[in-house]
């Protein structure tokens, strides 16, 4: 038996429910004072659409079956008579609304200021790269830590960003924080965040960058200031030494292999710049900018097939190793708390 159009369109329907359902960054669940504030500005901007979506449909449909019948019956359609109409329904009420909406993210905008204007000093510089996010952490002018694609902020803090980008136009984006802004080539944009819920939020590119705009993801992690604290200390340190054989033959081949060329592990001799800082990739939860888990097996797949994984970025399958090498250099790389 087919199904019929209603149980094709129910069907329809619940996918999408159920799509929604899962952990997406999500604008409906703000945890910050900018976000709740642009999620309220959202609701009553909605609201307000559906309210004139109703009353047009319902217009529509009086217009269609109050004078149902052929041409005949009818008296001839008058053209003359409807100005009115035009004039409040498609001038008066949608300037009027419009307006009031323009003033009213105006004061959204207002209340939220991105930068203090000549004194900015921000404490972590998010550079834009094709296609992950590197993290600069800064403190008095002076670079403190380097990671990728997890930025860590203290619970309830003001947290000033600086954003920039080394290729093309990006745009950062944390629906549960803050809304959009973008990272541009040659200039400095600012956003400062505040997280007053702690937990883990999801953050994506929201500026189409290329092939793989869409597994350009990051996370914010805010977390009480002491946790915070320990958190970037420990970032700030060089890796610690290999703790097994098997974890120091897997160093020595990362930082003779073409790992090092393009990876940052602070403490030994890997200093490349193209791809993200490894020094403490085990302390993320994601590889390849969130796009997949930090498993061993993700770990390895990515090192020898990350075209596969992510086609177009800038890490090349690295296939010429033997297995043991592979498990050596995965087995270092877990080591990288
Ligand atoms: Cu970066 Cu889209």
């Amino acid at each position: 038996m087919k199904p019929t159009i209603r149980a094709r369109t129910i069907l329809f329907a619940l996918a999408l429910a159920l799509t929604a359902c899962e952990a997406h960054p999500s604008v409906f669940a703000p945890a910050g004072p900018a976000s709740r504030s642009i999620a309220t500005l959202g609701g009553w901007v909605t609201g307000i659409f559906c309210v004139v979506a109703v009353v047009v449909i319902g217009l529509v449909a009086v217009a269609a079956f109050r004078r149902r019948g052929t041409l005949e019956t009818h008296e001839p359609f008058d053209a003359g008579g409807g100005h009115k109409w035009i004039l409040i329904g498609g001038f008066a009420v949608p300037s009027v609304i419009l307006a009031v909406i323009f003033v009213a993210t105006l004061g959204t905008i207002d209340r939220f200021p991105l930068h203090d204007g000549e004194h900015y000093r921000p404490d972590i510089r998010v550079v834009g790269r094709q296609w992950w996010w590197e993290v600069q952490y800064v403190g008095d002018k002076t670079l403190v830590a380097t990671t990728a694609n997890e930025i860590h902020v203290p619970l309830g803090w003001p947290v000033e960003i600086e954003l920039e980008s080394r290729d093309v136009i990006h745009s950062f984006w944390v629906p549960a924080l803050h809304g959009k802004v973008d990272l541009v080539p040659g200039r400095k944009n600012r956003i400062r965040i505040v997280a007053d819920e702690a937990g883990r939020y999801e953050g994506q590119c929201a500026e189409y960058c290329g092939l793989q705009h869409s597994r350009m993801m990051f996370a914010v992690v805010a977390e009480p200031m002491e946790d915070y604290q320990r958190w970037l200390a420990h970032q700030a340190e060089p890796a610690k030494a290999p703790s097994s054989p098997e974890a120091a033959r897997g160093l020595e081949l990362f930082e003779t292999k073409a790992c090092g060329l393009c990876h940052t592990v602070r403490g030994s001799r890997a200093g490349g710049g193209v791809g993200p800082d490894l020094t403490h990739l085990a302390s993320r939860q994601g590889i390849a900018a969130n796009s997949y888990p930090r498993s061993r097996a993700y770990l390895q797949a990515w090192i020898t097939h990350a075209q596969s994984l992510k086609p177009g970025n800038q890490m090349p399958n690295v296939t010429a190793m033997t297995g043991d090498e592979l498990n050596a250099i995965a087995t270092y790389l877990e080591g990288l708390q």
